[in-house]
């Protein structure tokens, strides 16, 4: 393990040209006309795949974005590492918000990446943190050799709920089997702190329609005589919270676990500056649920959003009218206890009772997926935790994190094994926003951990079983 580093080091310039051609390929998943491309993306994984002597590389074809899968079964009594990410990423809009194309990658220096980071679309989630995977296993492959056997599985469809994998994962759960899931798609305290992600919240994703005339009025023959469907959804939507931002919906809390008094103290224990947590976003005052701190609340307290609202005219100018319709997309984070089929039908009666007379109201039902925690206590964490000791020096601290990963519940549950989150990502890259970026050197870190966490969990297992 000692000539890792030096190895990738040395091909550091190769390993990222080899990452750029593939964020190159413009694979996002929620957009039709974005199909053919999200094909090449997963094509070129199972190339590098097939490069590095997995066997049984294949794309499973479903009914949206395939996914990827290769393997490497030596020995039936060594432990088996699942490995999980995915190659689709989100959309691009606002375009004009991006310094250059988001399909261009660049390498550009940043206050907190003073070696470059690149900046593109998927340079950080997924496309850098799984590209680390595969450059791993070339690492481990040119020098000591595989010491476990090891399965991927990169799906396409992370971005819009993970549907399709979902049923792969049932019909195929003895392909699947495994003893570990090693998934890099989160992010770390900071750059010089590691820390294990133990936690991902759930989701639960709606849209609600309201439906007011039958046709958009003229604002001012009509105004003050119907009910305007933007107005009564904007009143509708604010009273989904009290003054204490809790939310209002009758049940949302009924089943939250409070989180134990380890919780809160493993919280407090994250090294968390309220002033920098401020000035990253540029707001002068953090704003939530009465009686808990901000990590509280994004990481174990529940959250629900208007992600978009729209209706009437949003033109250049003005235009007088009275829409017909108005929309939002809402999401609630979730937390143990809270299971999303049940959150989203709670929300959808709440929306109905609260709908008031002179407009209709539609809900539906998007996507979701149940919160996860993780036990620090197993082989997998220890593995986890020396791997990044070895690299950064550091014990890395476990913390619960707020974003979504809804398959690894389901995997979980299907596939009866724990996923380690071993995420390089950090809250200031921007994913999911213009200019997204991942830093080069947690690129290469990434990498190197990695690498060895292979041989710290094949070791503890060896000693275990
Ligand atoms: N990689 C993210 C999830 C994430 C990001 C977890 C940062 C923790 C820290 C993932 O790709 C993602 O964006 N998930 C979505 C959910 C999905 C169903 C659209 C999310 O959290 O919004
Ligand atoms: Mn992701
Ligand atoms: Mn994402």
């Amino acid at each position: 393990m000692e000539k890792f580093k030096d190895y990738i080091d040395k091909n550091s310039e190769r390993f990222l040209n080899e990452l750029f051609e593939l964020i190159r390929i413009p694979s996002i998943s929620a957009l039709k006309e974005n199909d053919s491309d999200t094909r090449l993306a997963a094509e070129l994984i199972k190339k590098h795949l097939l490069n590095l002597g997995l066997n049984n590389c294949e794309i499973c074809e479903t009914p949206g974005h395939p996914i990827v899968y290769g393997e490497k079964i030596f020995d039936e009594n060594l432990p088996t590492i699942l490995v999980y990410g995915h190659y689709d990423v989100q959309p691009v809009d606002p375009l004009n918000l991006w310094d250059k194309d988001p399909f261009e990658p660049y390498i550009k220096k940043t206050k907190i990446h003073p070696e470059g980071a690149i900046f593109a679309r998927g340079a950080c989630d997924d496309k850098g943190q799984m590209f680390m995977h595969v450059k791993a296993l070339e690492v481990i492959l040119k020098h000591d050799g595989l010491p476990c056997n090891v399965k991927f599985m990169i799906e396409g469809e992370e971005e819009v709920g993970s549907n399709n994998l979902e049923i792969f994962v049932k019909n195929n759960k003895e392909k699947l089997s495994n003893d570990i899931i090693l998934v890099s798609d989160t992010g770390m305290i900071s750059k010089n702190i590691p820390s294990i992600t133990t936690g991902l919240r759930g989701l639960s994703y709606m849209e609600v329609e309201i439906t007011g005339p039958n046709r958009d009025l003229h604002s001012g023959h009509y105004g003050g005589t119907v009910a305007n469907p933007i107005n009564i959804l904007s009143s509708m939507i604010a009273s989904l919270h009290d003054t204490n931002h809790k939310i209002t919906i009758p049940g949302f809390y009924d089943k939250v676990c409070e989180p134990t008094e380890n919780e809160k103290k493993a919280g407090s224990l994250i090294p968390f500056s309220i002033d920098e947590f401020k000035e990253s976003i540029g707001i002068d005052n953090e704003y939530g649920e009465l009686g808990y701190t901000t990590i509280e609340r994004q990481s174990i307290r529940p959250a629900l959003d208007v992600n978009g609202i729209w209706g009437g005219y949003t033109d250049e100018g003005s235009k007088t009218v009275l829409p017909s319709k108005a929309y939002a997309k809402i999401s609630m984070r979730l937390v143990p206890g809270q299971k999303w089929r049940e959150i989203s039908s709670l929300f959808s009666k709440h929306i109905k009772n609260i709908t008031p007379k002179g407009v209709n109201s539609k809900v539906t039902e998007h996507h979701g997926g149940e919160p996860y925690v993780a036990p620090t206590n197993t082989i997998g964490f220890q593995a986890a935790s020396k791997a990044y000791e070895d690299v950064f020096n550091l014990k890395p601290i476990p913390t619960r994190d707020g974003g979504s990963i809804p398959i690894i519940a389901l995997f979980e549950k299907e596939l009866d094994s724990k996923t380690i989150l071993m995420g390089f990502g950090l809250d200031s890259d921007a994913i999911h926003s213009p200019n997204e970026h991942y830093g080069v050197s947690n690129f290469l870190m990434g990498i190197e951990t990695i690498s060895k966490f292979y041989y710290h969990f094949t070791n503890l297992y060896k000693s275990k079983y």
